[in-house]
């Protein structure tokens, strides 16, 4: 009896380190899923229904999930968040902007991460990274508040060493790089497209932040931006998820989008 509680404690210590060892070596794809609640809102009522497609795309590989939740609630509302959180057995991923509303839902939901962008109530999508050199009074009391409540932080930013070391004394976490300019310059140059992602990816790992990466990466652009930045910790991605899954289907298109990150 002795001998079969000494083995089982013995493998379930083997699981937590092969966990914690791939949790270092992978690139974990959470998938944004913003864009299946337009289509649902689209109706009013609840087809497609948001919490089984986050629960389909976990069964299907996916890392984990991402949400952002905005003021107006055109696609995530905040009812989604909570119904989410005790479903989901990956990552959970809230990005917003840190109003008030905002900190509150995320302080009360408590997911894995929470990531901060600078976009506007009014905005389409995100559109750029945050100044962290000006607000780092502002992100330094909002990222200790999480900080504090045990979710980890990250900081959505630019390219752009200044803003990401002003991101590690506002004591972020990890930062996401904004990868549209990457995405939309890869098809004219890739080598120069991701030059200043990898410059930007190595002043990220010296400061000893962990990163992630998102907007507007697909299956044209993500493999190469993984071959050249092999220790991302995660990538988010919706439009092109979503877009693809039309033709492919969710269970193929989350497959080939893990393809990309080997
Ligand atoms: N990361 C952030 C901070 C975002 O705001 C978004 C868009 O919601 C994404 C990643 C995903 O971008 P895309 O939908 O272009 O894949």
């Amino acid at each position: 009896m002795v001998f079969f509680s000494q083995n089982a404690a013995n493998i379930s210590l083997l699981f937590v380190l092969l966990r914690k060892t791939m949790d270092r070596i992978m690139t974990r794809l959470s998938v944004n899923i913003n864009k299946i609640a337009t289509l649902r809102n689209a109706r009013g009522a609840d087809v497609p229904n948001v919490v089984k497609v986050a629960l389909d795309c976990e069964n299907f590989g996916a890392d984990g999930i991402t949400v952002h939740p905005r003021p107006d609630e055109r696609h995530i509302r905040r009812s989604d968040v909570y119904d989410l959180r005790p479903l989901l057995r990956t990552e959970f991923n809230i990005e917003g902007y840190p109003s008030p509303d905002f900190i509150d839902l995320v302080l009360k939901v408590k997911p894995h991460q929470v990531t901060l962008v600078p976009d506007s109530p009014a905005q389409l999508t995100s559109n750029a990274g945050w100044d962290t050199k000006k607000n780092l009074e502002f992100l330094t009391e909002v990222l200790d508040g999480f900080n504090h409540a045990g979710i980890r932080t990250s900081v959505f930013v630019s390219a752009d060493a200044e803003m990401i070391e002003y991101a590690a004394k506002a004591g972020a976490d990890r930062v996401e790089l904004y990868t549209e300019p990457y995405a939309t310059a890869y098809s004219q140059n890739k080598e120069a497209a991701v030059a200043p992602f990898v410059e930007a990816a190595k002043v990220a790992r010296s400061l000893g932040l962990g990163l992630n990466a998102g907007h507007d990466l697909s299956l044209v652009n993500l493999n190469y931006l993984y071959q050249n930045i092999p220790w991302m910790d995660e990538v988010s991605i919706g439009h092109s998820l979503i877009s693809d899954a039309l033709y492919l289907g969710l269970e193929r298109t989350i497959q080939e989008y893990k393809n990309c990150l080997r």
